[in-house]
């Protein structure tokens, strides 16, 4: 049997934060040893949002060397920048010609971004048609996401249904979604109703993976509490600290310090305090190895160039049939 496809992509539009690493990039990382990965950097997407190149190719390095430093094995997975495949906006442009216009009509997150003030871009509005030319242009099987994306990955399944059924072909496989396992990594701060806030950069509650020393422990010792005094017993479910907390300890520890939240006279700040430790500790080699690559540019574009190269490869094949089939007729 072939290797299932595994492929997923990565906006490089801020510094990644726990939420990403949990919620997405460990499980590409560990999904390299179950089938044929491709992990790409979303630039093209990014120019939704930024339009200073420079910025991008920074923010572009840095996703790179962090997936890196977090275990990306390149022998096994193959990393690249989506700009480097001219062929995915190709056969964007084929997929827009066999989807109604109705179906992006339908797109939450583009209405969800205008009203979060970026602008209503045709980008924007056909950043569907660009994901799924993505997923498709590789024939991929599975499709590593968060929630959020739920819907975007639909829209792929329709696209490759109706590019199928139209040229007469099964060309494309019908992707099927993996859902992290971490769907909503909290942030720093709760919601004005108590509730959980999602971890992500546009809300200015995030933890970056790669903080560290000073900055680490102020963003840690700042995460909102209640006011529930040192002696009385605390709920661990309601709390941030908890919550994060359990991304890093193990089954055992987590019990614990469960237990120490219920029995009163454990404070917040000593959850904190645990909370920080761990996080330095479950870091501390993937932190080193970050800092190497930072000073080795050469190893970190080496890597998405021979991956830029491979994914070229297969996206032209798959360009090939679309145009033979759409165009040619043959
Ligand atoms: P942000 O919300 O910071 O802009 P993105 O939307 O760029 O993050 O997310 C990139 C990936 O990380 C997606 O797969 C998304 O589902 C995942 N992700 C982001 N924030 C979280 C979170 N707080 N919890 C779980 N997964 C997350
Ligand atoms: N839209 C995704 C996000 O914001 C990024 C992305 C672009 C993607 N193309 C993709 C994810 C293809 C999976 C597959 O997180």
């Amino acid at each position: 049997m072939t290797r299932k496809r595994i492929l997923s992509g990565i906006q490089p539009s801020g510094t990644l934060h726990l939420g990403n690493y949990f919620g997405a990039i460990k499980q590409h990382i560990e999904l390299q040893e179950e089938g044929e990965g491709l992990y790409f950097i979303a630039d093209y997407h990014a120019m939704t949002s930024i339009q200073d190149g420079k910025e991008i190719n920074r923010l572009s390095f840095d996703v790179a060397a962090d997936y890196l430093a977090l275990g990306l094995d390149p022998k096994k997975a193959t990393l690249f920048r989506q700009t480097q495949v001219p062929q995915v906006t190709e056969l964007s442009w084929v997929l827009g010609c066999v989807t109604g216009k109705g179906l992006l009509d339908r797109a939450t997150s583009y209405k969800d971004k205008v009203d979060r003030g970026l602008s209503a871009s045709v980008g924007l509005y056909t950043y569907p048609v660009l994901m799924a030319a993505d997923i498709l242009i590789y024939r991929s099987h599975v499709v590593p996401v968060g929630a959020d994306q739920t819907q975007h990955l639909e829209m792929a399944r329709d696209m490759a249904q109706k590019f199928n059924s139209t040229y007469k072909t099964d060309l494309f496989p019908i992707p099927e979604p993996r859902f992290n396992k971490f769907a909503k990594v909290p942030g720093t701060r709760k919601d004005p109703d108590g509730g959980f806030q999602k971890m992500s950069k546009s809300y200015g509650n995030a933890i970056e993976i790669f903080l560290e020393g000073k900055a680490l422990k102020e963003r840690v010792m700042g995460i909102q509490t209640d006011s529930t005094p040192v002696a009385d017993p605390k709920n661990p479910e309601t709390c941030i600290v908890y919550q994060l907390y359990k991304l890093f300890a193990t089954d055992a520890e987590v019990r614990e310090m469960g237990e120490r939240y219920r029995k009163g006279g454990f404070g917040y700040g000593d959850a904190k305090k645990a909370l920080l430790a761990k996080i330095e500790t479950s870091l501390a080699a993937m932190r080193g190895r970050r800092k190497q690559l930072a000073q080795d540019r050469d190893t970190v574009l080496g890597v998405l160039e021979e991956g830029a190269a491979k994914a070229r490869r297969l996206a032209g094949e798959t360009m090939e049939q679309v145009r033979r089939l759409s165009a040619y007729g043959a």
